[in-house]
């Protein structure tokens, strides 16, 4: 008799060491994807791939097979199913294998198939964004997407936070920072009579929404698509991206950083204890300091500092800049860089920014000048988080809305929140997939979205 299995569960038995279930297993039934086939001319070793687990079966087959010839010719890609013996080979560099007494091709892979043994650039893996999760560094990258999704709602979730699913479409640009794609079915750009009878956008964050079941249900994310025009070609943006957006009710700046900097420590224990294998892969072959890093982070205390001593850390600096700073300036990456990377060394918060330079609806400061706003910068990364404590008081809100120019937004049901009930409340953004570089070490973000919408790009 024989068994349909998959190899993480074989894997799972072999690791578990339960000797009742490794015996009872003697024939096993395997469907999966050549990654290597090579015949010695006695014997020929498969690697084959399910899709469960990120390593692979090794599956044997010897002179006794009776369609022998035709396995040797099976071509790299292709999808097969076999049934075999299940032997433990503890001597071997892999825990077991399968011997085959049967095979069969299930989908030929001709010989223009582009993923054969060879490395590949990362340029040319985007070329073939359809094949590449078939590659280790992808498939590894998009199983820990998965996981880390996982890890994500576990967090909020035991917490009692709601999952609230904001709206794509809207009718505000929740940053101010008019970078967005319009949604229309005109031609034209003639709003009234177009959809929705007046503009309509894709998201650039859930924000604003947030914040009012947030006022209902206290403790809340979104976890979603976000979209934003912005025409930066850099190794950090995309124009479609994913963002956590938590939102807390009578809570304010700490309490925001406090649960970044636990929801961050969380999903790294997460990831190494649910894709360890995977981890252990980015570590070895795409940055040999990730498992380090990450451990240290697991053990640290996340720095804050305000963003007037930064500028003072900036001025003093022995490094020359490609742009200026002075108090007032907006910081650039390689100014983040520079104050996570060579004066923190590690996470920092930078925090109470200038208002000119940040958006309308965070809480003014005793000072007048700056914001509760806080981001949070990592090595290698750069900006991570950006959060703040959202302006409660009607008055002071409004009066920022109009200094700006934005008291003709439609921005009514916003204010409410301020005239029903209204309490200090904070909240942040995460970049998901700026996480996900971080966590692997993965340097663009092209390399960690499965199809990715970047400026003048749109392929698959
Ligand atoms: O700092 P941002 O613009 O903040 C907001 O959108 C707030 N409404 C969040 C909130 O308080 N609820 O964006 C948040 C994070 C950034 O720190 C960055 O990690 C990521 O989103 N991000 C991008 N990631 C990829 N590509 C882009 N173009 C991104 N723009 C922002
Ligand atoms: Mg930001």
């Amino acid at each position: 008799m024989f068994e349909f299995m998959t190899i993480r569960e074989l894997y799972e038995i072999v690791y578990s060491n339960n000797h009742v279930e490794m015996d009872s297993l003697e024939y096993v039934q395997l469907q999966g994807w050549i990654r290597t086939n090579r015949d010695n001319g006695k014997i020929g070793f498969i690697e084959l791939n399910d899709g469960t687990y990120f390593r692979n079966a090794q599956i044997v087959y010897s002179e006794t097979v009776n369609n022998r010839e035709a396995i040797a010719k099976f071509s790299t890609g292709s999808a097969i199913s076999l049934t075999g013996r299940f032997v433990l080979t503890p001597d071997a560099k892999q825990p077991f294998e399968i011997q085959i007494t049967e095979a069969t091709l299930e989908g030929d892979c001709d010989n223009t198939y582009p993923l054969q043994k060879k490395r590949h650039s990362f340029e040319y893996m985007r070329e073939i964004a359809h094949l590449r999760p078939r590659a280790n560094t992808f498939y590894a990258i998009f199983r820990l997407r998965s996981v880390l999704s996982m890890a994500i709602h576990e967090f909020f979730q035991d917490q009692g936070f709601v999952y609230v699913h904001t709206p794509l479409i809207t009718g505000n640009d929740a940053e101010g920072a008019g970078e967005v794609f319009n949604v229309s079915t005109r031609a034209d750009a003639n709003y009234e009579q177009d959809f929705f009878g007046k503009r309509a956008a894709l998201t650039v964050s859930g924000q604003l929404h947030a914040e009012a079941f947030a006022l209902a249900f206290r403790d809340v994310y979104t976890f979603g698509p976000t979209f934003r025009a912005e025409n930066s070609n850099t190794p950090r943006h995309a124009s479609e991206f994913w963002m956590i957006e938590p939102e807390i009710a009578f809570a304010d700046l700490e309490d925001d950083m406090d649960l970044i900097e636990d929801m961050i420590k969380s999903c790294i224990d997460y990831v190494l204890e649910n894709a360890p294998e995977e981890m252990k892969f980015f570590n070895e072959m795409i940055d040999k300091d990730v498992m380090n890093r990450l451990e240290k982070v697991r053990n640290s205390q996340f720095k804050r500092m305000p963003y007037t001593e930064a500028i003072e850390h900036l001025l003093k600096a022995d490094v020359k800049f490609e742009y200026p700073v002075k108090w007032g300036t907006d910081l650039q990456s390689e100014h983040e860089r520079y104050i996570c990377e060579k004066v923190v060394g590690g996470p920092v918060f930078l925090t109470d920014y200038p208002k000119e330079i940040k958006s309308f609806y965070m809480r003014l400061n005793d000072d007048g000048k700056t914001v509760a706003a806080c981001d949070l910068l990592v090595p290698g990364v750069g900006e991570l988080v950006g959060g703040s404590q959202r302006e409660e008081r009607l008055d002071l809100l409004e009066q920022r809305m109009e200094e700006i120019g934005m008291s003709n937004e439609s921005l009514e049901w916003y204010l409410d929140l301020r005239r029903y009930g209204g309490v200090k409340h904070a909240g942040f953004g995460l970049g998901f997939e700026r996480f996900l570089m971080y966590l692997s070490g993965i340097t663009n973000i092209r390399d960690v979205i499965p199809f990715p919408r970047i400026p003048r790009n749109l392929d698959f």
